[in-house]
């Protein structure tokens, strides 16, 4: 695990290898936030990170937020999820779901991304099975500005408990 300490060390590539997958799929949050060290701690960093994101163009953001897998989709399925996906999706239970629990997630995704063009996004592991569940339910009704407001607020959450995962709390 590296510390803060050796992160404000590493050069751009370096530092890329190492926290790139903070934002799934989408490394270049990382390199183009690497000429804003040193970070003074985790929160600093990861304000950093987020403001990089925030800077970019609509079509990044729509890439970036289609770089997420569907909730108990075909990934989960076929066991091709990052690690982190992975970890993120069995802590909201979505890897041991009942047959008609699986075909609920199923239905709502579908439905989901073809009101809005891009996967459902929800920090999981802040959130148990039915409160995914509702929230999936809640937002087909939102306006596609909300939902990608909201999908880009999300995945801030999922960055930053994957910082709190990878860095060395001494740091
Ligand atoms: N898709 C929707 N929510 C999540 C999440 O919390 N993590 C990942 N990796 N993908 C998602």
């Amino acid at each position: 695990m590296p510390t803060l300490a050796l992160l404000n060390t590493l050069d751009r590539a370096a530092f890329t290898a190492v926290i790139g997958h903070l934002f799934e799929h989408t490394p270049w949050v990382a390199d183009e936030t690497w000429p804003r060290r040193p970070f003074r701690d985790t929160a600093h960093l990861h304000a950093a990170l987020c403001m990089t994101m925030r800077a970019a163009t609509s079509g990044r953001h729509l890439a970036l937020i289609r770089a997420h897998p569907d909730l108990a989709g075909r990934l989960v399925q076929q066991n091709a999820l990052t690690a982190e996906s992975s970890r993120e999706q069995a802590s909201a239970g979505l890897d041991r779901l009942s047959a008609a629990e699986l075909a609920h997630f199923q239905q709502l995704n579908i439905a989901y991304l073809a009101r809005f063009g891009f996967p459902f996004v929800i920090c999981a592991r802040l959130s148990a099975k039915s409160a995914i569940l509702a929230a999936m339910q809640a937002r087909l009704t939102n306006t596609v500005e909300l939902e990608f407001t909201t999908a880009l607020g999300e995945i801030e959450k999922i960055a930053r408990l994957r910082l709190n995962d990878l860095i060395e709390k001494s740091s």
